[in-house]
């Protein structure tokens, strides 16, 4: 029996998680597989740290082309993240006729396409499961489970950091600045935020779904991205007294011509299941034409479950290895040549209910100022807050709207933020409902 032979390079927290599941869980693995997985090299620039896994000295090795020219490895796992170097050991790898596993989604959210033609034309396997929701096999339940589907909208929460900050604002209160500083004093925010909290993490995320989900090829730079960091304990407390939760969306929505490709803070009715998701945990909802809704919850990242993803494809193309077959499910879903240039709907097109909260003075008059305004842009008014009374400085006045026009609010905006009885900027934060 052919045994599999792994080049892994960059190891890292997820790489040691790699080699203790394959290390735990190898029996049952080689019972699934009926071979048994060899790790048999291991490539890093830094060999000297202490890794919380112990492997023979002699599988290492701080040379990558080591792993990528090795005749006798069969599939490479890249693991070190980031564009470059790791773009080109892939594009080497595949070029070397070796299947690569990949968890790096900055890197296929912007060059998927390039190593799928290159996978393509070597005639090998690319597969990324642990790119998208960590441990959530949302990638292989694209490709496999839902293949008989139109699927009409994918949409969740990608990105744990964001997601703990806000579900934390939400129960125990606190600014955002200092309950990002408690996360990364908790070590669940990184020293350097920006990716999480601006939503660029989840864009990337939704870039990679946005393909498999819709066969569409759509540059990452027209998604729509917005981050959670002007979210104030005022809007969390508006949002529960209107029955709403606000999370940090990745939305992707298809009507036949335009995708909606956004990444934003949503208010979602409480009661909506991705509402009662807490913590750093990731969850995805989407809905086919025949399946109707389904829902995927678990943790986006971390040591062992991104891990586990990433043995998943490694057994997936150990089986492909073993049975000599190549590209049976195809990388994207789609076969490449159906893989369609789609627009990507402007942002000023969508239509959605939305929460406002001006910075307005507390006078007679001012709120039929207000509704004028968004009167005459085709706004219409669902419910309004004002709350306090304050003889001097700004009192929160809050509408939230019917569907509405994203072009004619920023139209309205511009009006109102000038007026002399408007403190400050107006908040805007979209509403998702049901599935629409
Ligand atoms: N930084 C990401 C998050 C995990 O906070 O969810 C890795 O994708």
């Amino acid at each position: 029996m052919k045994v599999i032979h792994v080049g892994l390079i960059g190891w890292g927290t997820v790489g040691s998680g790699v080699v203790r599941i394959l290390r735990e869980n190898g029996p049952l693995i080689e019972k699934r597989l009926g071979s048994k997985i060899v790790l048999k090299r291991i490539a890093d620039i830094d060999l000297e740290t202490e890794r919380s896994v112990k492997v023979n000295r002699e599988v290492l090795t701080n040379r990558a082309e080591e792993v990528i020219g090795d005749p006798e490895i069969d599939i490479v796992l890249e693991l070190i993240g980031g564009m470059e170097p790791a773009r080109s050991y892939i594009i080497e790898a595949l070029k070397g006729g070796k299947h690569v596993v990949t968890a790096n989604k900055a890197l296929l959210a912007t060059h998927l396409d390039e190593l799928c033609r290159v996978a393509h034309r070597y005639n090998v396997d690319l597969n990324f499961e642990a790119a998208v929701g960590g441990g959530i096999p949302i990638i292989r339940a694209l490709k496999e489970g839902f293949v008989a589907e139109r699927i009409e909208a994918i949409f969740g929460i990608l990105n744990g950091t964001s997601n703990y900050i806000l579900s934390t604002m939400s129960n125990e209160g606190g600014e955002f600045a200092a309950v990002l500083r408690q996360a990364q004093a908790q070590g669940y925010a990184e020293k350097d935020p920006s990716f999480d909290i601006e939503g660029i993490d989840a864009a990337h995320k939704l870039a990679i779904l946005i393909k498999l989900a819709f066969g569409a090829k759509i540059p990452f730079e027209d998604i729509f991205i917005e981050g959670i960091s002007d979210i104030t304990p005022l809007d969390i407390q508006f949002a529960q007294e209107f029955g709403y939760t606000i999370k940090l969306l990745a939305i992707a929505k298809a009507d036949g011509e335009t995708i909606e490709a956004r990444v934003h803070s949503t208010m979602l009715p409480s009661n909506h299941l991705l509402s009662t998701v807490g913590g750093v945990f990731n969850a995805i909802f989407l809905r086919g034409n025949a399946v109707g809704e389904t829902l995927f919850y678990g943790q986006g990242a971390g040591m062992m479950a991104t891990a586990s993803a990433v043995t998943s494809d490694l057994i997936e193309l150990s089986r492909n290895v073993l049975k000599g077959t190549v590209g049976r499910v195809p990388t994207l879903s789609l076969q490449q040549t159906h893989i369609m240039e789609m627009k990507v709907k402007d942002i000023e097109d969508i239509v959605r209910p939305y929460y406002m909260r001006f910075s307005a003075l507390d006078r007679p008059g001012v709120l039929s100022k207000i509704s004028g305004v968004l009167g005459k842009n085709d706004i219409g008014i669902a419910s309004v807050i004002q709350k306090g009374r304050q003889v001097a400085g700004a009192v929160p006045v809050v509408i939230m709207t019917h569907e509405a026009r994203e072009r004619n609010i920023h139209r309205a905006f511009k009006e109102i933020d000038k007026m002399d009885v408007i403190l400050d900027k107006t908040m805007l934060i979209r509403v998702e409902g049901e599935l629409s």
